[in-house]
């Protein structure tokens, strides 16, 4: 399925000069999103991961769904002061802005195999931040996972040590 169509360009969001990809179009539409979910698990499926982990907000949407078809539990990344228990913290900068995401600390355990999801690669901070984050709580970055890459921003190369697969690139 040619997934690109459902990704909608809006000029200047948030901010003026940014293009944003809005996901919404594919999320609105079963059978897109369905292949979006089960591409995203088979690519998964032979790292044998224990969990996802995705960055909130919008890597929650197939985040779960991707460790429901795996079978595997879902741990979230939150925006400060959104986790009730004792959390680990990355900074990261962002395409417009600087933000950080938190994990709860004893979410992974030493050793457990994770699948980092978020919808969207950019600049390669958010992604990178949740490397930091899993790693730090021990655990193995098995492969990374992403609906949407604006390669021109050089999100990959952050990534350099890592398994990235994505299913939309723009160049
Ligand atoms: C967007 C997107 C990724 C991140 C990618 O999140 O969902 O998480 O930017 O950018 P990067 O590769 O340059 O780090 P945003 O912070 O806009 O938050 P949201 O998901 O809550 O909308
Ligand atoms: N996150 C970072 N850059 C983005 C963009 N251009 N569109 C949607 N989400 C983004």
């Amino acid at each position: 399925m040619e997934l690109r169509r459902f990704i909608r360009d809006i000029p200047d969001f948030p901010k003026p000069g940014i293009v944003f990809k809005d996901i919404t179009p594919l999320l609105l539409d079963p059978a897109a999103l369905n292949f979006a979910v089960e591409s995203i698990a088979g690519y998964a499926r032979p790292l044998e991961v224990d969990l996802v982990v995705a960055a909130e907000a919008r890597g929650f949407i197939l985040g779960a769904a991707v460790a429901r078809e795996l079978g595997v539990g879902f741990v979230p990344a939150r925006k400060p002061g959104k986790l009730p228990a004792e959390t680990v913290s990355a900074e990261y900068i962002l395409e417009y802005g600087v933000d950080a995401l938190e994990m709860h600390a004893d979410a992974l355990r030493d050793g457990a195999r994770v699948l980092l999801h978020d919808d969207l690669l950019a600049t390669g901070g958010t992604a990178r931040a949740l490397c930091e984050l899993a790693e730090g709580a021990g655990a193995v970055v098995a492969g990374c996972a992403f609906l949407v890459e604006l390669a021109f921003l050089g999100g990959r190369e952050k990534l350099a040590s890592y398994d990235v697969h994505t299913l939309i690139a723009y160049d």
